[in-house]
């Protein structure tokens, strides 16, 4: 299992005083050396943590994958065209939030997505849907022609461990087969951290993690490679 590293976050703390530091190309950098498979950002329409200018530097820089999570937005696709990170990871996205909440909904946006999706694969960038592990939309991803899935781990990740987290666990575990037995690559994240990784890293099928915010906040103490390291300790176990 894989792991990709979301570097919004030190953005954000870098935004918190419109400041120059700390610079998330650094900490991508710092990440990839620590082993990291690939940096994921995601450029939000307010442009709260990331800037136009930090997802430019990182595409120029970084020797691994760049992964832009996007809302499936006209500004958002021209700036991917231009900018063609290695995946696209289509996300919801909404102004009030503090971070994403909950998968996109293919089911409802299908006929907007699937000319939107084909633009990006044509572009020759390889499409990825954040999805709550759902079968139904599951299924309609697949439909819509994308490479991979990011299965929302959000709803696991909230839970203390005991039966609602158990049910949770094996929703994820459902959807990943189905996501493997349709022929896509499975990935997963959200909420994901240094306690509660260890029954999704145990769950077949899923070949990546992207985890930002636990990273970000264990590397204030740490330091960056510390930190990536601990969590690939955690989850290259298989
Ligand atoms: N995956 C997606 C699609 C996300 O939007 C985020 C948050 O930006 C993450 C993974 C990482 O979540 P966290 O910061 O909670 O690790």
């Amino acid at each position: 299992m894989r792991l990709a590293v979301n570097v919004d976050h030190f953005a954000t703390l870098r935004q918190a005083r419109r400041a120059d530091e700390p610079e998330p190309v650094l900490a991508a950098l710092l990440a990839e050396q620590a082993g990291a498979c690939g940096i994921v950002t995601h450029l939000r329409s307010d442009r709260r943590h990331i800037q136009d200018r930090d997802l430019r530097r990182l595409r120029d820089v970084l020797k691994t994958q760049l992964n832009l999570e996007m809302a499936a937005t006209p500004e958002m696709k021209a700036i991917a065209l231009e900018v063609k990170p290695d995946v696209i990871s289509l996300v919801p996205e909404r102004p009030e939030e503090l971070t994403t909440q909950g998968g996109l909904d293919v089911a409802a946006r299908r006929a907007s997505l699937a000319p939107f999706i084909r633009a990006l694969s044509r572009a020759g960038i390889r499409v990825s849907i954040f999805i709550d592990p759902d079968p139904g939309q599951i299924r309609t991803a697949r439909g819509l022609g994308v490479d991979l899935i990011e299965i929302n781990t959000g709803t696991y990740a909230d839970l203390k461990p005991g039966p609602a987290r158990n049910k949770a666990l094996a929703s994820v575990r459902s959807a990943a087969a189905l996501g493997r037995r349709l022929g896509l690559e499975v990935h997963a994240g959200h909420g994901l951290d240094y306690r509660n990784v260890g029954p999704i890293v145990a769950v077949p099928g899923v070949e990546e993690l992207s985890i930002g915010f636990a990273i970000v906040a264990r590397a204030a103490i740490v330091g960056v490679q510390a930190a990536v390291r601990e969590m690939r300790a955690l989850i290259e176990t298989r």
